[in-house]
Formats: C-alpha cells, structure tokens, sequence
C-alpha cells in the first residue's frame, strides 16, 4: 500500500455526486463559456462531471465524469508541483505567494514589484514556473504531460494543439507579461519558445476521473500514485495552501469561504479540489463566472463539502 491510512473508498461518496448532480441540473444561469480562446467559445456552457478518487487510486463519478476538456490553468498546480520537487525553495526567489486580488491575466502589479509576479497561478506567475521547469527540464510541456499520464494511469492524455494555437493567435498579453518579466531578469529562457511550452501545458485535456487522480500525491501529502515522495510532507502543504489563498484568483476569498478546500480552477471549466488526507474531487462545468471560475463547479464543490463536512477547516 503506498500510503498508509483509514481514509474512505471513492464509492462512499457516489450518493453525495448524485445528489450534487441532480441539483445543479436544475441551476438556472450557469454562466457563459470562455470567449476569449476561440476553441473554449463552442463548448456548451451547460454540461457537468465531477469525480472523486481516493488515496489508493480508486475514482468514482457523475455526468460527464469521463469526457476530456481543456484544463487550462489547472496545469499551473502541477508544473509548480514539479518545479518544487527539482529544486525546492529556489523558485520563491522570483515569484510570490501572495493572494494578487486581480484577474488572472492581470499586468498592473508588475512594475510596482520589480516584475515579480504575485504568485505562481496568476498567468505571470505561471510563465514564470514553466520557464523554471523548462531550464530544469528541457522539455516544460512534455515532462509536465508524462507526469499527469503517470499519476492519471492514462496513457491516452495529450495536448490538444487547435487550442493551443488558437490561444497563441490570441497571446499577446500573455506575451506582454513573459517580455516585462524577463526585462526583470525573472524569466530566463527566450520568451517565445516559452510560452508555446505554456500554451502547450493549457491545451492538455484531461477529464475528471483522470484529474483527480493526478492530484492525488497532494491529498497523500506528497507521495505519488506509485508510493514514491514527489513533495516533502511541508511542500504539499505550501502547495495546498497556495492553491487555497490563490487557486482561483480574484474570487479565492469567496471560494475558501464557500468550499473551504484548496481549489485550482482553468477557463475550461474545471475545478480540483483536495481534501488532504482524505481524497481528491474535480468537476467540471464550462460556464464561467467573471472572475473565470466555473459557475456550477463551485457551487457543486460548496455543496460537496456542506453535504459531507469536508473541508479543512
Ligand atoms: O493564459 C491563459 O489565458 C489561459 N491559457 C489559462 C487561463 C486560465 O485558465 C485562467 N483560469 N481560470
């Protein structure tokens, strides 16, 4: 057993997902799908997963638990995830922890703060994690596609590359970040290859059976779905902490307030949300508030934890 403990099996809490399910289905006013990445525009607003895997890789789910859908910045998770397990601390030199209080894509702290961005899951500081990963690495996207086809146990994931250059014909803000923060020295490698290895990472699809999964080591404290440690028991913690004070941006404080888990949502529609000890939960549902968090999947999360008192707190 890879990690030891008295945790409950994913199937325990199928009558929770039902109930979830048959009551978002009946949501009026579920948002509106990404409109900004033209390839996110089509996708039905409406539709609905969600699954949660326990600490020994067993999954369970409702709806569309097993369609694949772009996760977006879900990615952001699991690149510093990575970046943490190369090298630890060192990545704290150039980007923060600090929740930003502005949209994800947002450029105005930058200068104000010597172009070191916020955190690592605004988009600046997400630039800032893949370009780290790509000098340790070599191969950002690739090494961060391996990672989630191991701890999914699906082979079958991969990058969805109409997405990827639909969000690169439309990257000039993204772009505009890499080059201010480079002028920083924050970014090291050249800024266009870069961020095609960042618009890359956003295009894999994945579906929730294989997210929840893949977040698991952060539920096991660290250890990976094979029983080896990815993260100290101390830096799942900060990553779980991080993803809670700054998962899902502007709106974080609504959605501690609300789910009370650590949560990483992408304008794809997806949310995971851990439950450190205990299991793993990710849903899906494309429309989008404001703020780029998925309506019915923080509403389904907020209900997840009301309805069986998880929460971390
Ligand atoms: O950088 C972007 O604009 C997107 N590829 C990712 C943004 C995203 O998912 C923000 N999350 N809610």
């Amino acid at each position: 057993m890879p990690f030891a403990h008295d945790a409950p099996k994913a199937g325990t809490y199928l009558p929770v997902l039902e109930e979830i399910a048959a009551e978002i289905s009946a949501m009026p006013g579920r948002g509106r799908s990404a409109d900004y990445i033209p390839a996110l525009a089509c996708v039905d607003p409406d539709r609905f997963g969600m699954a949660v895997a326990d600490l020994d890789g067993g999954v369970c789910g409702v709806g569309e638990w097993r369609t694949p859908f772009s996760t977006q910045s879900i990615t952001k998770v699991f690149a510093l995830a990575l970046v943490l397990a190369h090298e630890s601390g060192a990545l704290w030199e150039h980007v923060g922890r600090e929740p930003s209080g502005n949209p994800f894509n947002s450029l105005v702290q930058l200068e104000y703060e010597n172009g070191v961005p916020r955190n690592p899951f605004i988009n600046a500081g997400a630039l800032v994690v893949t370009d780290r990963l790509q000098t340790l690495t070599g191969d950002a996207s690739a090494d961060l596609l391996d990672f989630l086809r191991a701890e999914s146990g699906n082979a079958e994931i991969g990058f969805d590359l109409e997405v990827a250059a639909s969000e690169a014909a439309h990257g000039d803000r993204n772009a505009a970040l890499a080059h201010f923060i480079a002028s920083y020295g924050h970014i090291r490698q050249p800024v266009p290859p870069l961020l095609d290895h960042y618009f890359r990472q956003c295009s894999i699809e994945m579906n929730c059976a294989d997210l929840a999964l893949a977040g698991g080591f952060l539920a096991r404290h660290g250890v990976r779905a094979d029983g080896s440690r990815l993260l100290s028991r101390s830096e799942a913690k900060q990553v779980n902490a991080v993803m809670m004070t700054c998962g899902t941006y502007d709106a974080a404080g609504e959605f501690a307030y609300r789910v009370g888990l650590p949560g990483k949502s992408g304008v794809g529609g997806g949310i995971v949300a851990v439950v450190p000890g205990r299991c793993t939960v990710c849903v899906w549902s494309p429309g989008l508030d404001e703020r780029g968090n998925s309506v019915a999947g923080v509403a389904a999360l907020d209900r997840f934890t009301t309805l069986t008192g998880l929460s971390v707190f």
